[in-house]
């Protein structure tokens, strides 16, 4: 298997010879199907789908959920009441508690639990030992906040017979309307309905239930006829029980002691024609429908953390991460879901559209989105945000799992990955030829053949024979290192880490309760259970210095294989009947598992040496809601083809609106050969990521940027410097994430939420709030792209300002290969620093450069948050957030502080920051009537008198052609921490600044 080799190092040199010859034949790949289960192969899930197509064909079905309206009870912003099942064969009814909470933020929880496994009541079958009740700790590893309790939540007096309305939300906008029979929610913002839980009557919770083992029957004659008969009853009876027990899946059978225990429930959005989000899946941003038709999908949307190599291109398909979270647009509305359950999960998407009818004047067309959630196991709780704005839903998700963490600057620049680079040797001399070509690069990353045996905390003896001399030629340059730790553990002798693994009891285990052991790189091995305290503790000693020896202070961590992946496992991963800390199934809690282990890192490199707090940064494969506190993540294993360049775009885009905005994929397409233009290609688009790294397999030949020679090497290196030379906007992004949990890159939809046309547009970006428009090419032989504007604002190209405007239109932009399609929307100003480095450290202190890109009134605002880059001294304070703003009524540009109060860390780090300044401002679109000036009159804050108002240079460019005017002023010689003011106007400049006072 391709991606399963890993050459041992002795033979790396011969190795690499012969695959420079082999990789020209690299077969084409694609997914092994055959791994992975469809829904029809996965019990509860093809039992589901049945259900929903038995209730969809029956016209007389109604769904066997009621509230007792003798349970209900609303307080302190909860209503508690208990949902009876109707059993089909007239067993007892089964009770199922339900809490509906509204939260403060005007978002409700739903949850819906079985009584008889809240109390233990059940039995399990075998002799496991596995808890009772349904998995209820999926919050306690996703939640952090937002769940205040809403004083002002109320019951209202007037709901019909058989309802109860809950008032919610700010001044009682949203509404909750509970049907009792059947049960049902429907969520109302301004009286009108925007979300329908079981409208459709597929609400199932499978209770827990004995089995009742069946006498075996000795073989008669006419035995067959028996079967069919059988068959027949239990098609009757609806209930096919043949995956309730135990399933089998490529030869692994999974044991279930608990029997089935899926939860199910349909979730309409009336009106809504587009949903974005449950990531991780290689399709497009607004997601196809899934029960067929043509250009949809088949299968549903699965959610089962896996890795899937060599994964396949607009598909359904699972692959490495998992996040439950589902945003409804239309024009007008976001609105979304949050189905908290770490369980493998499947949704079904389908549509339906309702004509508009002739005779009625007024009314309208109309598409439904309907979903369909399935989980294997767990309980049933599900957010509900009423947005209005894609701005409120990220905030409202971002209030309860987290913002995503403000990285350290070095790890919004360019990383350079392979596997592997073979010795220390190696790295230094990649290193240096990244400086001999003058190409800007922060990290150098190391795969699993640094290690010895694949032993993690380890170095190979051989070849990595002085790290902490590697470590300190990158310090050189404020370089960094990051080597990868795996979760399984070499099972092995003389080995620290696996013995102290076993004795202090902290691997998984298997459904006997022993040790779980499996097969990953290194062979057989274990893998360190994080849902366990007792391993974070221990995982933590294992990266202090003086204990991962060779580390520095500038080496950080990849976590990879955190599914996680054990090659010999069902569908290469854990069997789901391992048991976890505390008891709990690896069926409950799967999809969390790679977020426990990420989390465990990034808390070990808090704490590495007593005194040292530096932001930590721990890359990962698998993620869940909440993994965007602690890191970043990629896209796994793509390929070196032009549609995995493609298809990045839409899934970075679905982390950034799904919470998890710090993300990539690997640049160059990790398995293959990309020819030269595919990689540059992939470079200029790879600069918008906001995780920038490229990566390759170790079967690839070598594809550093300074490789591929004349004229690519210069493309790639001017794509490389317009990264580094936007960092200020990039880390302005990355802040305004962290802090309101907006995407770092923007999709059509949610910089243009009204602008219909634009919703599904996935293939172009905005960088935050910059304005900047981004359009990567991602197609072999282009010399042009389409950009979609959705506004009427004027746009101009990033390098001559030509000028594109037309609302809802497509404008041709050219793009032969040394130009990277970038546009400036005008009313913008954005920061840059135009100097180019060798690493982003070195420009800690350059000056800056502020473009202001003004709109069609001739006003433009942008922002810069700026700090240490390293610390967490910005917490208290220790920062600079400006506001730029220019004012075509005054002809001036100002900046004043965002930052609030001034704290001693606030000054402290000012002074640090006094002598950058701003070095030049250009402004692009400048009004003719500037033709004449020739200065303009800067005045500073706290600046000595004599210094107070001064004269600078200026000069104008008038427009040519579709170029725009534009103007420059020439050192103004302001810091950038401070309040000034540039006058441009007619008192100023131009020899006549002698009137001002
Ligand atoms: C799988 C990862 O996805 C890939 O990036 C890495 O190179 C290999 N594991 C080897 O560690």
């Amino acid at each position: 298997m391709l991606s399963r080799s890993s050459s041992s190092p002795r033979w790396t040199g011969f190795f690499l010879v012969f695959l420079s010859l082999c990789s020209l034949f690299v077969p084409a790949v694609s997914v092994k199907h055959e791994n992975f289960k469809t829904c029809a192969q996965s019990g509860f899930c093809k039992r589901n789908r049945q259900f929903a197509d038995d209730v969809t064909s029956s016209s007389a079905w109604t769904s066997p959920y009621n509230i007792d309206p003798a349970t209900i009870s609303f307080s302190k912003g909860q209503l508690n009441a208990v949902v009876l099942k109707t059993v089909k064969d007239g067993e007892d009814k089964v009770r199922l508690p339900l809490t509906v909470t509204f939260l403060e933020s005007g978002t409700a929880r739903v949850t819906l639990d079985e009584e008889k496994r809240q109390k233990g009541d059940i039995q399990l079958r075998g002799d496991s030992k596995v808890r009772k009740e349904r998995y209820n700790e999926a919050s306690q590893w996703a939640l952090v906040g937002g769940l205040e309790v809403s004083e002002g939540a109320a019951l209202s007096e007037k709901a019909e017979d058989g309802f109860t309305k809950v008032f919610y939300g700010e001044g009682g906008k949203h509404q909750a309307l509970i049907r009792h029979s059947p049960f049902s929610i429907d969520f109302q913002r301004d009286g009108e309905t925007q979300v329908k839980f079981n409208d459709r009557g597929l609400l199932n919770l499978e209770h827990w239930r004995a089995k009742k083992e069946k006498p075996v029957e000795e073989k008669k004659e006419g035995e067959e006829e028996n079967k069919e008969e059988k068959k027949e009853e239990e098609a009757e009876k609806g209930e096919d029980e043949s995956t309730w027990w135990d399933e089998t899946f490529g030869g692994n059978t999974d044991t279930k002691p608990r029997g089935p225990e899926a939860v199910a429930l349909d979730i309409s959005f009336p009106g809504y024609e587009h949903v974005f989000g449950i990531p991780e899946h290689a399709t497009s941003l607004s997601l196809k429908t899934t029960r067929g038709g043509e250009g949809n999908y088949n299968e549903p949307y699965r959610l089962y953390n896996a890795d899937v190599f060599e994964y396949e291109m607009d598909s359904p398909m699972t692959l490495y991460g998992a996040i439950p979270l589902m945003q409804a647009h239309r024009k007008g509305s976001t609105v979304g879901v949050f189905w908290l359950n770490a369980a493998e999960t499947w949704v079904d998407v389908t549509k339906s559209k309702t004509s508009a009818n002739p005779l009625s004047l007024g009314t309208k067309s109309r598409t439904d989105t309907e979903t369909h959630w399935i989980s294997e196991s767990g309980l049933l709780d599900v957010f509900v945000f009423l947005g209005p704005t894609p701005q409120d839903l990220n905030r409202q998700y971002g209030e309860l799992t987290g913002f995503t963490q403000l990285p350290q600057s070095f790890a919004i620049a360019y990383h350079q990955c392979r596997w592997n680079y073979v010795s220390d040797d190696d790295v230094k001399d990649v290193d240096r030829k990244f400086d001999k070509f003058n190409i800007p690069y922060d990290v150098i990353w190391l795969d699993i053949e640094y290690t010895h045996e694949k032993k993690y905390f380890t170095w190979d003896p051989l070849t990595f024979i002085n790290p902490t001399k590697m470590g300190k030629q990158l310090e050189k340059s404020i370089r960094k290192l990051v080597v990868i730790i795996d979760p399984h553990i070499k099972n092995t002798d003389s080995y620290p880490v696996i013995d102290e693994l076993k004795k202090k009891d902290l691997a998984v285990k298997n459904k006997e309760g022993n040790q779980y052991e499996g097969w990953c790189w290194p062979g057989s091995s274990m893998w360190i259970d994080c849902f366990n305290p007792a391993a974070i503790t221990w995982w933590k000693t294992l990266f202090k210095y003086d204990s991962f020896k060779g580390t520095l202070s500038n080496t950080f961590i990849w976590n990879d294989m955190n599914e996680p992946s054990v090659f010999n496992g069902p569908e290469t991963t854990m069997p789901k009947d391992n048991v976890h800390f505390g008891g709990w199934e690896h069926r409950d809690v799967h999809n969390i598992n790679g977020m426990t282990f990420h989390n465990a890192t990034y808390q070990a490199l808090l704490e590495r040496k007593k005194g040292e707090v530096r932001r930590p940064f721990a890359l990962t494969r698998s993620f869940y809601s909440g993994s965007q506190r602690v890191g970043a993540m990629w896209t796994g294993d793509n390929l070196a083809e032009w549609s995995h360049l493609e298809a990045s775009l839409p899934m970075v885009l679905n982390q950034g609106i799904s919470g998890f905005p710090f993300a990539g994929a690997d640049v160059g397409g990790f398995f293959g050969n990309p020819s030269k233009e595919l990689l540059t290609r992939w470079y200029q688009a790879g600069i918008y990521y906001p995780f920038f790294r490229g990566h390759a397999h170790i079967d690839t030949r070598r594809r550093e940027p300074y490789i591929a020679g004349s004229p690519y090497t210069e493309i790639m290196t001017q794509a490389l410097r317009l990264r580094y030379q936007l960092l200020p906007a990039w880390y302005t992004a990355f802040h305004e994430a962290a802090t309101t949990g907006a995407p770092i890159i923007r999709p059509n939809y949610w910089v243009h939420p009204e602008d219909e046309a634009g919703f599904a547009i996935d293939d172009q970006l905005y960088i935050g709030s910059t304005g900047l428009l981004a359009k990567p090419v991602t197609k072999e032989g282009a010399d042009s792209v389409s950009v979609y504007l959705a506004d009427s604002q004027p746009y101009y190209d990033y390098f001559d300002f030509t000028t594109y405007q037309g609302a809802g239109h497509h404008h041709t932009v050219p793009a032969p290969l040394e130009k990277i399609p970038l546009l400036m929307q005008g009313g913008h100003v954005i920061p840059r620093r135009d100097r180019p480095r060798r690493s982003s450290g070195l420009m800690k202190f350059d000056p800056f450069t502020l473009v202001v890109v003004l709109d069609s009134a001739g006003n433009a605002n942008g922002t810069l948050y700026l700090d240490d880059g390293e610390t967490f001294e910005y917490e208290q304070g220790a920062f600079i957030h400006r506001r730029f703003s220019f004012s075509a009524k005054h002809a001036s540009l100002t900046s004043t502080n965002l930052g609030g109060r001034a704290t001693t860390k606030t000054d402290k780090y000012l002074k640090t920051m006094a002598n950058v300044r701003v070095e030049k401002v250009i402004v692009v679109g400048a009004p003719s009537a500037w033709q004449h000036k020739t200065s303009v009159t800067v005045m500073e804050e706290g600046a000595k008198e004599s210094a107070r108002r001064k004269q600078v240079d200026f000069e104008f460019f008038p427009a040519d052609g579709k170029k725009a005017a534009w103007a420059v002023v020439r050192d103004p010689r302001v810091a950038i921490g401070k309040g000034w003011k540039i006058d441009f106007s007619d008192k100023s400049g131009g020899g006549d600044h002698g009137h001002q006072h």
